[in-house]
């Protein structure tokens, strides 16, 4: 599963793109927000710091506008994904940028029904919120599944983007239900690697080697 990050701050991303582990980034409006920052010009050099996909969504609602805002936005970079929401307009824009060679992501998924016309607009990845189902009572990882089935019975090669992941059971749910990337908060990218038997292993292997006086010789 690839693991793109869930950020639009250029701080951020630079403290994990150099892990070699970042796979993509995704945006948001709301994340653009937070930055304070020109939304194109942090596109600009997150696109070049990034070598994988780079959502950048539209504002606009209706057809024109968001065919517009998406053509502007794909001229950035030829890494970046052009993100719009599940809605009419924005499936007939989906339509019609992929038909110009643009990848497109497809926002704001809630149902497996949705995620399906998403696919036969032909988006390159679909993008259903796991944690925002959650926060309702509902099932997001089933959602996940039911997205999966979907797919693979008729052959949609658009790609699941598990998104609004909140901890790292998401992380894992995620890659046993077949999501083929998750979008992930700095944060939750951080804490990825946390177990404490890793940390208390590494510090018996230390002491161990210390006391005994081992060493690697010629470093
Ligand atoms: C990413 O594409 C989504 O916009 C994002 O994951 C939403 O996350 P949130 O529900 O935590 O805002």
């Amino acid at each position: 599963m690839k693991i793109f990050l869930d950020s639009a701050d250029i701080k951020e991303i630079r403290e994990f793109a150099d892990s070699g582990l970042v796979d993509g980034i995704t945006t948001n409006p709301s994340l653009a927000a937070k930055t304070g920052r020109d939304y194109v010009e942090a596109l600009e050099e997150i696109a070049k710091l990034v070598p994988g996909s780079v959502s950048a969504e539209v504002l606009a609602t209706d057809f024109d506008g968001i065919l517009s805002q998406g053509r502007r936005l794909a001229k950035i970079a030829s890494n970046i994904t052009v993100k719009v929401p599940l809605t009419w307009d924005g499936l007939k824009a989906c339509r019609a940028l992929a038909g110009e060679g643009t990848t497109v992501n497809v926002t704001l998924c809630f149902s497996p029904v949705q995620a399906m016309m998403a696919a036969k607009a032909g988006a390159t990845y679909i993008s259903p919120f796991i944690g925002r189902v959650d926060d309702v009572g509902e099932d997001g990882m089933g959602l996940i599944r039911d997205i999966r089935t979907i797919y693979d019975n008729y052959g949609f090669t658009t790609q699941i983007l598990a998104a609004s992941v909140r901890h790292i059971m998401h992380v894992r749910e995620a890659a046993l239900a077949g999501a083929d990337i998750a979008t992930i908060p700095p944060s939750v990218f951080k804490s990825l690697l946390n177990h404490p038997l890793t940390d208390k292993g590494l510090a018996a292997f230390l002491a161990d080697a210390q006391k005994a006086g081992v060493k690697i010789r010629g470093t």
